[in-house]
């Protein structure tokens, strides 16, 4: 029985140190410590022995069975080494290799110029306000003011989305100022930036769909003066002293850029391109919003992104900003 441990032992641990991965060592275990394993089918022929033998046998197997544990152990260790520096080796990153420059995009100039525009309200004390561009005729017309007959409500200029003509596509920025009065408190001070949409056919200065920034003052003794006074101050910010443009009455245009006023396709040879339309708030459309015009008076305006997008970057084409042709977007 010595003997056959013996034999055992010296099998066992060249078996455990000549395994190498973690499932062959598990498998050694079971294959010499396991219930149906070598070392208890020794152990079976105790039975076998003396009385005087047997506890020697025992201390012997007990043994016997912590060197092929502790052996599988050591193995383990190793072997988990080994593979971890393996892995460390395989996965070694180079920090010395020269990165992959990724090209990164940037916001378009149209975004670039509403920004100008917000920082400058949010300076004077404006709120930057969103409102819905599924709109009722209700706040695109009737509560403007703008009455049955108006060419604008017209179906050929407007997208509607009922037969009734209720629901349409908002061709203007201008029910926000409706929007505003309904639901701020008194005074108020607003822009709200947004798409409209128009049946116009695209060209140079035209499209379907467009960007629109409204803005609004309602206050006690708000005069026309403050609404020039406002927009020579936005129009310079973003143009600069030398740029020339109308009195700010009910529409602001912009000498065109590409021809410089002598008139050309960009300009559809008018020399100037309009940008906002503005006005003094109509007394009507206040009182029909709940606001006293014997206490309050409002100045509001409509002005073109597009339009100040093309005279700030001196684009002849307002078809470049929406075709988003990527040489384009890169030179800004
Ligand atoms: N909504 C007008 C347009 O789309 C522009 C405009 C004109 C806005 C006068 C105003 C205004 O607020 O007072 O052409």
């Amino acid at each position: 029985m010595k003997e056959l441990m013996q034999s055992l032992r010296e099998a066992s641990i060249k078996a455990i140190n000549e395994s190498d991965n973690p499932e062959s060592i598990e498998a050694l275990r079971v294959k010499y410590l396991g219930k149906k394993g070598e070392l208890t089918a020794i152990l079976r022929q105790m039975g076998k022995l003396t009385p005087e033998e047997r506890p020697v046998m025992g201390q012997l197997a007990n043994q016997l069975r912590a060197e092929i544990e502790e052996a599988i152990e050591l193995r383990k260790t190793i072997l988990s080494k080994a593979i971890l520096e393996k892995q460390l080796e395989a996965e070694t990153v180079d920090v010395t290799l020269p990165g992959e420059a990724q090209p990164i995009g940037h916001k378009h100039p149209m975004y670039n110029v509403l920004d100008q525009i917000k920082d400058i309200f949010i300076g004077m004390g404006f709120e930057i306000v969103d409102g819905p561009e599924v709109e009722l005729a209700d706040y695109n017309f009737t509560k403007l003011n703008i009455d049955e007959g108006h060419p604008s409500r017209d179906w050929t200029d407007t997208f509607y989305f009922t037969e009734d003509g209720r629901i349409l596509l908002r061709t203007q920025t201008s029910p926000m100022q409706v929007h505003a009065m309904e639901t701020k408190s008194l005074p108020i001070r607003m822009i709200a930036p947004g798409r409209v949409y128009r049946k116009d056919e695209v060209d140079a200065t035209h499209s379907p769909m467009f960007h629109q920034i409204e803005g609004m003052v309602i206050d006690k003794g708000v005069t026309m003066a403050d609404l020039k006074a406002t927009l020579n101050l936005v129009v310079e910010k973003i143009y600069g002293d030398h740029f020339p443009f109308t009195e700010p009455s009910c529409e602001l245009d912009i000498q065109c850029h590409k021809c410089g006023g002598k008139g050309c396709p960009t300009c559809k040879g008018e020399g100037w391109i309009e940008v906002l339309g503005a006005g003094m708030v109509h007394p009507k459309v206040l009182s029909g919003c709940g606001i006293d015009p014997d206490v309050y008076s409002g100045w509001a305006f409509g002005m073109g992104l597009e339009r100040l997008a093309m005279g700030e970057y001196k684009i002849t084409d307002l078809r470049l900003i929406f075709e988003n042709d990527v040489r384009f977007l890169e030179q800004f």
